[in-house]
């Protein structure tokens, strides 16, 4: 269940009689074909990899071993080469190349070479040395009824079944079992045993936490049928958004209501700066949400990646408001960069679809997306879901500063409830968009471009492409081809230009002609009746007619099933493309 997350190798270790191991470069299926299936065990802890140190060999596979102790760890310990020096003086043999071979060499050193502890006081111990980001659970096989468990910086969530108890990094892992959970904090460790579960916080006091019960059941985060999860998350999209909406939309009053901002009508008159902080397709949508909040609330936006954002000197006097889009809400650079806006006093709202997420405990308020679990590496309902938080806040804060009136309001929200049953309507033209992906499957590159709103969808359809058919893509603000990326347009090149109407239609008609006159084929991404555009492209994706606003999630939905059919066609790893890991939990 948490293959989605990393899957260039994987293991488990299960407390049989002994502490036996299997481990394998590769995926889950190869970790089935080699364990033997009489396996038995009252406890274990398995691991699915992406690699950060070390190359994808089993050798590096985990769990990591020393001696009668076992470890699974997520994260980068950054001090593992002066730790590593430190256990070879002691005598400890190192066979892998990673960083988390120190943890487990460490915890069987505090265990047993400075006075006997058990696996728990162990960990405790192992942790205060340990530097960068960790979720670790350990088994030692002296003590074949506990795991012991810690976090810093990276997810740890415990399930509470009827038959046990669970520790991961993300509830998916055991929605089999239990929907009752605790999530774990920075800094806590402790100890799961079949009918108890107990945590420390840093400063090893007991806490008593008590458990929440996710809204995520299994069937959401099982196929149903689809091939794919990715194309089943694609066709959830028109309740998965519906969601994202529900309850928050007046169409009578023209107003939306978001009360979990926790935001005073008067700070809102007052804001004159919003800083959006995002990786990837969160990132994107983030544009989408810059044009919205500048067009619809008069609040200068930018847009940060927040990679780098987080090693720049930001010009901020903490009157600003920070927005972090992350799907997970584990995204590590995302992170660090809201703690460093956090520091200069600036309030962050978090759009996120993990309720419980590291994120959600880092914001002063959040967004719930509310599009069910996603685990296809390449998002897709949750970008949707994204865009749509993204325009009923823009209306919330436009409305309160009254920067747009009730009318204008009252045709966006009836606009924003069209969209369910058009997303269907661009559903049900799958079989076009996959016949114009199978016809250019076999090309190199492929250039995205659009304007204005349509500019992130552009950016969003090239990464969606590359992620998963490894085709390389490019996505362009219309206007900027001309400015060095025509040089690479030629008859083997198809363009994907999203041409809905608007203020910047002749503009994209004028591109899609600069592009034509280079010999590129023109796939055109336009309105049902818009006649004119078949004059200009060689293929017309069509999406139903809406709000100018509120085409981008439209055309999302048709660039989509553009990849995912390319990505079919050439047999690609879909839902878990090379490389990648749903959740990027390291910097
Ligand atoms: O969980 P997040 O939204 O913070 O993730 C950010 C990116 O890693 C993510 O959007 C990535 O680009 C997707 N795989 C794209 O499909």
């Amino acid at each position: 269940m948490l293959e989605y997350r990393g899957y260039d190798s994987a293991g488990v270790t299960v407390f049989n009689g002994s502490l036996e191991t299997y481990k394998i470069a590769g995926r889950i299926k190869d970790l089935e074909a080699l364990i033997p299936e009489n396996i038995e065990g009252n406890i274990g802890i398995g691991h699915t990899r992406w690699a950060t140190h070390g190359r994808p060999e089993t050798k590096n596979a985990h769990p990591h071993l020393s001696s009668n102790v076992s470890v699974v760890h997520n994260g980068i310990i950054e001090n593992y080469l002066e730790l590593k020096e430190r256990l070879s003086l002691h005598g400890y043999d190192f066979h892998s190349d990673t960083d988390t071979e120190v943890i487990a060499h460490l915890l069987h050193y505090n265990m047993n070479c400075n006075g006997t502890r058990c696996l728990f006081e162990g960990l405790a111990e192992t942790v205060k040395e340990l530097h960068g980001s960790y979720a670790i659970a350990a088994l030692c096989e002296d003590e074949p009824d506990s795991i012991a468990f810690a976090r810093k910086d990276s997810p740890l969530v415990i399930g509470i079944g009827k038959e046990g108890n669970y520790a991961a990094s993300d509830v998916t892992a055991f929605l089999r079992h239990t929907r009752e959970v605790i999530y774990i904090d920075d800094g806590e460790i402790g100890l799961l045993k079949p009918g108890s579960i107990e945590i420390f916080d840093k400063a090893g006091i007991k806490v008593s936490r008590n458990a929440q019960i996710v809204e995520w059941n299994l069937e959401a985060a099982e196929k149903a049928g689809y091939e794919h999860f990715m194309l089943k998350e694609i066709h959830e999209q028109p309740t998965s958004i519906q969601n994202t909406f529900a309850g928050k939309l007046s169409e009578l009053e023209g107003t939306v209501t978001i009360d979990e901002l926790y935001l005073e009508p008067e700070d809102i008159k007052k804001l004159r700066r919003a800083t959006i902080i995002a990786c990837g397709t969160s990132w994107n949508a983030g544009i989408l949400g810059k044009y919205l909040f500048e067009k619809l609330a008069a609040i200068h936006t930018d847009v940060e990646t927040a990679s780098e954002f987080r090693y720049s000197n930001p010009v901020l006097c903490g009157e600003e408001l920070t927005i972090a889009i992350t799907q997970s809400g584990e995204t590590a650079d995302t992170l660090a960069a809201v703690r460093s806006s956090s520091s200069y006093g600036c309030r962050t709202i978090a759009i996120t679809n993990v309720v419980g997420s590291t994120i959600t405990r880092e914001a002063d308020s959040v967004f719930y997306t509310r599009a069910g679990p996603e685990i296809g590496v390449a998002a897709t309902k949750t970008f949707t879901a994204q865009l749509v938080a993204l325009y009923l806040i823009a209306i919330y804060l436009g409305r309160i500063r009254g920067v747009i009136s009730a009318n204008d309001a009252k045709d966006l929200i009836v606009g924003i409830k069209r969209l369910p049953g058009q997303i269907q309507k661009v559903l049900n033209s799958n079989d076009e968009i996959k016949e114009c992906a199978v016809r250019f499957a076999d090309k190199r590159d492929y250039f995205f471009i659009g304007r204005y709103l349509n500019y992130p969808v552009a950016l969003e359809g090239a990464l969606k492409l590359k992620e998963i058919s490894y085709i390389h893509a490019e996505g362009y603000a219309a206007g900027e081809l001309k400015h060095g990326p025509l040089a690479l347009i030629t008859e083997e090149t198809p363009v994907v230009a999203i041409a809905t109407r608007g203020h910047t239609y002749d503009k994209i008609l004028s591109n899609i002609k600069e592009v034509k006159a280079r010999n590129a084929t023109v796939i055109a991404v336009a309105e049902d009746d818009d006649s004119e555009i078949e004059k200009y492209a060689d293929v017309v994706l069509r999406i139903p007619s809406s709000h100018e606003l509120l085409s981008p999630v439209l055309s999302s939905v048709v660039l989509q099933l553009l990849s995912y059919h390319t990505a079919h066609a050439k047999y690609c790893s879909i839902d878990k493309p090379r490389n990648l890991a749903k959740s990027v939990t390291v910097e």
